[in-house]
């Protein structure tokens, strides 16, 4: 059987390169876009590296998504028998600073993609949301049934694009379409030569942690430590890369056996919730380094605990997460350690 073509959209950014790089070793063949806005070519070239002779089945290109010819020339150059689509801007606070910025380039960028799909007869897609989209949950574990509510304009571009593709396929049932909703995704691949470059200052927890233990930011604020858990601090569940990009691996799997299965959505998260105390023992423990904390207020907007029910991916996907916090901080800090400094080092080489 001939090799499925993917199109991977976001393919130099975090959880993109990593899936990449499992697609390839799965025998896929794989087009990567990118703006590069948010990201590094560094990251795609080791990518290419780890593949070994994989590398030959991978192309990338940079575009972005709203430039409606270059997407064109793509679609026209490769039959894609499906798309997986991260890219997008991820950071909340700038989000709400700057509303349009995200509303034009997540929601163009998908519209544009979405058309350009279903132009050169492209059905198939896998869209990455995001835990946000459940708000403030009033219980745990957030199952898929849960209501949905926006916190602020990041995740609004989550529910918005999620009610478009429902929508869409409302109107052609031709259309498979599969949201997955990503809990905590921290850590990196264990070769240490991929994993989060967060552009700026961090704002999630992980980046910053790595960041403290490398020596480039003094302290870890610890944002609340008045919640209802068990230490006081905020409660996540914290997910393994190399399990997220699994996750689309299987969801590909669906698409291609289940051609009726319509508009889905499956949580992807491993059922498990992690303090942030607990996670920066974890964190000292794998890097012997130690994390200075300054106890703070609550982050304004921040849920108290958030953790994933899986049930319906590990029914439905028979995919289920196989790493914990050990394994994920192992890794991270084994990224860290060899790129204190993120792709930058490497750019500035080439
Ligand atoms: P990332 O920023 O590392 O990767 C996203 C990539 O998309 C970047 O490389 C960026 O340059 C690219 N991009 C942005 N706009 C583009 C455009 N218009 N055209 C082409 N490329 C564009 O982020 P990530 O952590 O890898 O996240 C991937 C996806 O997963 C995003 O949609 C994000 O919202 C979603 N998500 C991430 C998390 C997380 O914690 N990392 C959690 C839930 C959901
Ligand atoms: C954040 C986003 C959410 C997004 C998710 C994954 C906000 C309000 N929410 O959620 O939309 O889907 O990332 O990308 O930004 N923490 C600290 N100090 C820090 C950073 C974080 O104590 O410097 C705490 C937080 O209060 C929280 C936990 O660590 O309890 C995890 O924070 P973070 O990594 O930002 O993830 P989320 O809060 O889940």
């Amino acid at each position: 059987m001939a090799a499925k073509n993917i199109l991977v959209t976001g393919g130099t950014g975090y959880i993109g390169s990593h899936t990449v790089l499992q697609l390839l070793q799965e025998g896929f063949r794989v087009v990567a876009v990118d703006s590069l806005y948010n990201s590094s070519e560094v990251a795609i070239n080791r990518v290419a590296e780890l593949a070994g002779d994989a590398k030959k089945n991978l192309v990338f290109e940079q575009v972005d998504l709203r430039d409606r010819e270059a997407l064109n020339k793509v679609f026209a150059s490769t039959k894609f028998d499906a798309v997986i689509h991260f890219a997008g801007l991820k950071a909340v606070g700038e989000s709400v600073q700057r509303p349009l910025l995200y509303y034009n380039n997540n929601l163009i960028g998908t519209i544009t993609l979405l058309e350009v799909m279903a132009a050169h007869g492209c059905k198939n897609f896998i869209f990455s949301s995001s835990a946000t989209v459940y708000g403030w949950p009033k219980q745990v574990p957030c199952t898929e049934e849960f209501p949905l509510s926006a916190a602020n304009v990041y995740g609004r571009t989550k529910l918005i694009i999620e009610d478009m593709c429902r929508d869409i396929h409302k109107s052609d049932s031709d259309w498979n379409i599969i949201f997955l909703r990503y809990f905590n995704p921290v850590g990196a691949h264990p070769s240490g030569e991929i994993g989060e470059d967060p552009r700026g200052i961090p704002n999630n927890l992980m980046p910053f942690v790595q960041q403290v233990a490398v020596g480039r930011r003094p302290a870890l604020t610890v944002y609340g430590s008045d919640y209802s858990t068990k230490d006081g601090t905020g409660v996540r569940d914290y997910i393994h890369i190399l399990d997220l990009a699994d996750g689309h691996l299987a969801a590909l799997k669906k698409l291609f056996q289940d051609k009726s299965i319509g508009c889905e959505v499956y949580n992807l998260g491993t059922g498990k919730g992690t303090s942030v105390l607990e996670m920066v023992a974890a964190f000292e423990k794998a890097s012997g380094k130690k994390i200075p904390l300054i106890m703070a207020d609550r982050r304004p907007g921040d849920a108290e605990i958030v953790y994933a029910s899986t049930e319906k991916a590990e029914q439905e996907l028979n995919w289920r997460a196989k790493y914990g916090i050990e394994e994920m901080c192992r890794d991270q800090w084994n990224w860290a350690s060899k790129n204190p400094y993120g792709y930058e080092a490497a750019e500035s080489e080439s």
